[in-house]
């Protein structure tokens, strides 16, 4: 009967209650003691974050760590085995949400026009034609966009299938917009310009973006923090901070700021895959 006994022998604390972390002023999306394994193996277990509203966190860490499947169980795209997510105290299911697919290549509808591809979640939800034109034609002011978007998908280079992705995934202006590895087949000139213009539709709705890379540069380029996580079981090596003002350019690179946080992040990398 743990019940009656005295709280110094393990009975409860008088007026106590189940302790969980509050979220930190300003969090848009807060996980708390997320579990996840794999055949048996933890990959997460008791873990806590929190993602600031309106800033761009990206996910950094060694191959295998878990990036995908955090960002996935977040977005919903993977079950967690315990744990809970909630967006503003809401549920995921009350939450828009956008998604940009790793392998763009196989994101995109074969069979439809790239405009259609970007007007398809537009014409899902309801939205009348006239409409649905109009938020089309918006993106592709934002995006100088001067390719056909008559074209099919397979008629598109790989630079123009991930920027239709993009659009497509900013269409009905999500609250939350997650990416994985976004840049990573993607040409310098054309991860210049997605830079770019992520960062413009970014401040433009002031969008909650999760991005995960393992390019360090890209990491850090567009981030306000960078979560850098631990080889599995994995936790939260360091939250990096990086203030840098916007909008960035190509020569933020060479900015002593961005090096000195590109710097650090590497050291944490570094003392990670070592411990
Ligand atoms: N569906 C699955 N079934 C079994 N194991 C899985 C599954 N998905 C992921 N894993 C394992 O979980 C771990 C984390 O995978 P995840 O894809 O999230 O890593 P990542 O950090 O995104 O890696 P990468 O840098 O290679 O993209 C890996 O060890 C992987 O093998
Ligand atoms: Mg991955």
């Amino acid at each position: 009967m743990k019940a009656d006994l005295p709280a110094a022998l393990g009975g409860p604390v008088p007026g106590s209650t189940v302790l969980t972390l509050p979220p930190a002023p300003g969090t848009h999306v807060t996980v708390r003691g997320l579990a996840k394994a794999f055949g048996g193996a933890p990959l997460y277990s008791g873990f806590d974050l929190d993602l600031p509203r309106g800033r761009i966190v990206s996910i950094f860490g060694p191959n295998g760590c878990g990036k995908s499947t955090l960002m996935n169980m977040i977005a919903g795209l993977m079950a967690p085995d315990a744990g809970e997510i909630l967006f503003d105290g809401k549920s995921l299911r009350d939450t828009r949400i956008g998604y940009v697919f790793q392998n763009y290549r196989d994101a995109l509808f074969p069979w439809i026009s790239a405009r259609d591809n970007i007007a398809y979640p537009l014409r899902r939800s309801g939205m009348k034609a006239a409409a649905v034109q109009a938020r089309v034609d918006e993106l592709v002011a934002l995006f100088e966009i001067r390719f056909d978007l008559a074209r099919y998908p397979y008629e598109l280079s790989g630079g123009q299938m991930q920027t239709v992705c993009i659009m497509r995934s900013l269409a009905t202006r999500p609250e939350v917009l997650f990416l994985d590895e976004p840049f990573s087949a993607l040409d310098f000139e054309m991860t210049l310009f997605i830079r770019a213009k992520l960062q413009e539709a970014q401040a433009a709705a002031g969008t909650t973006l999760v991005i995960v890379s393992h390019d360090l540069e890209d990491a850090v380029f567009l981030a306000d923090r960078i979560l850098l996580l631990t080889r599995r079981p994995t936790r939260i090596a360091e939250i990096v901070p990086f203030d840098l003002p916007r909008p960035r350019r190509p020569e933020a690179v060479a900015d002593p700021e961005f090096v000195r946080v590109k710097a650090h992040t590497l050291a944490v990398f570094r003392r990670e895959m070592s411990a």
